[in-house]
């Protein structure tokens, strides 16, 4: 058996296109676009490309993107004054601060400073406690993509057997709720889980979520099983320099029975949700 491969590229482009026409609607409306400001502190490589991606999908979907580069070496007062600026401009409905922010900035109190209801990322403890309780609220882009993907593979989720490898705040925690939320029986698995070979192996979802190369081997999954691979670990070995996720893919591909590619798997899903976010955010601001 060869696992279906779960095109997250075509998935998002669809989706993108959705919002897209929803902003066209939104612009005739209201007669303004909604806005997107992304702030980036320092110049680390990775966040940089995933800024700029942002930048031109915000554009592409006809809103107004700006983007905030500041020195490494920006102070918390200096960063939070931005976001202040930002939570009061009227033209802004959605506010992104990109992560890790450098290491004497802290990052919990950057996004407690985030107006709630322009949080489009989801990482304010607001919307993650409107998350908790079932409250309407912005949910963290990634996991949410992920739950989109899983819905458009297996449809009704009801009753599956899920397993979360990863406790973060970001992704695995909300992950976590979104698969309840969706009927299905979730066990969180991270760094002290015993036996997760084990534990992965009475899954019907796996999303892997840990950001260790190829973790997750192909010999622990359930034959048939829906695997969502979260990590985008670059990697440097005999066959050059490549980006992998945390599952071993080609071990996968031969027991699962879905599976998302690394690249081009879950990261254009974070993206596209982004957008949809901010134009959720800009019809609630717009009342
Ligand atoms: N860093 C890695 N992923 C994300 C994300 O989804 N949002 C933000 N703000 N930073 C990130």
């Amino acid at each position: 058996m060869t696992a279906r491969i779960i095109d997250g590229k075509a998935f998002a482009a669809t989706l993108r296109g959705r919002v897209a026409e929803g902003v066209a609607a939104f612009r005739e409306e209201t007669g303004r676009a909604p806005g997107l400001a992304v702030v980036l502190v320092g110049a680390d490589p990775a966040s940089d490309v995933y800024v700029r991606w942002k930048g031109k999908a915000t554009l592409a979907a006809g809103m107004v993107g700006t983007e905030h580069r500041l020195l490494a070496e920006t102070t918390q007062e200096a960063l939070l004054a931005l976001v202040a600026e930002l939570n009061a401009d009227a033209a802004v409905d959605g506010i992104l601060v990109q992560l890790p922010l450098p290491g004497h900035i802290d990052s919990a109190a950057v996004i407690a400073a985030i107006d709630p209801d322009k949080d489009v990322d989801g990482f304010h403890v607001v919307n993650a406690g409107r998350l908790a309780v079932g409250a309407d609220g912005y949910v963290p882009c990634t996991p949410l993509g992920c739950a989109l993907l899983l819905e458009d593979v297996l449809g009704d989720l009801s009753g599956l057997d899920a397993v979360v490898i990863g406790r973060s705040n970001i992704v695995g925690k909300p992950m976590a709720q979104l698969l309840i939320d969706r009927n299905c029986t979730v066990t969180i698995a991270h760094s002290r889980t015993r036996d997760l070979a084990a534990v992965v192996r009475r899954a019907d979802i796996v999303v892997a979520a840990v950001g260790r190369p190829e973790m997750i081997r192909g010999d622990w999954l359930k034959p048939g099983a829906t695997v969502i691979d979260v990590g985008i670990n670059r990697v440097e070995d005999a066959a050059g320099r490549r980006l992998v996720g945390d599952v071993a893919y080609d071990e996968a591909l031969a027991v699962a029975g879905a599976i998302t590619p690394v690249p081009g798997g879950v990261g254009p899903m974070t993206i596209a949700v982004l957008l949809r976010n901010t134009l959720v955010a800009a019809h609630a601001r717009a009342g």
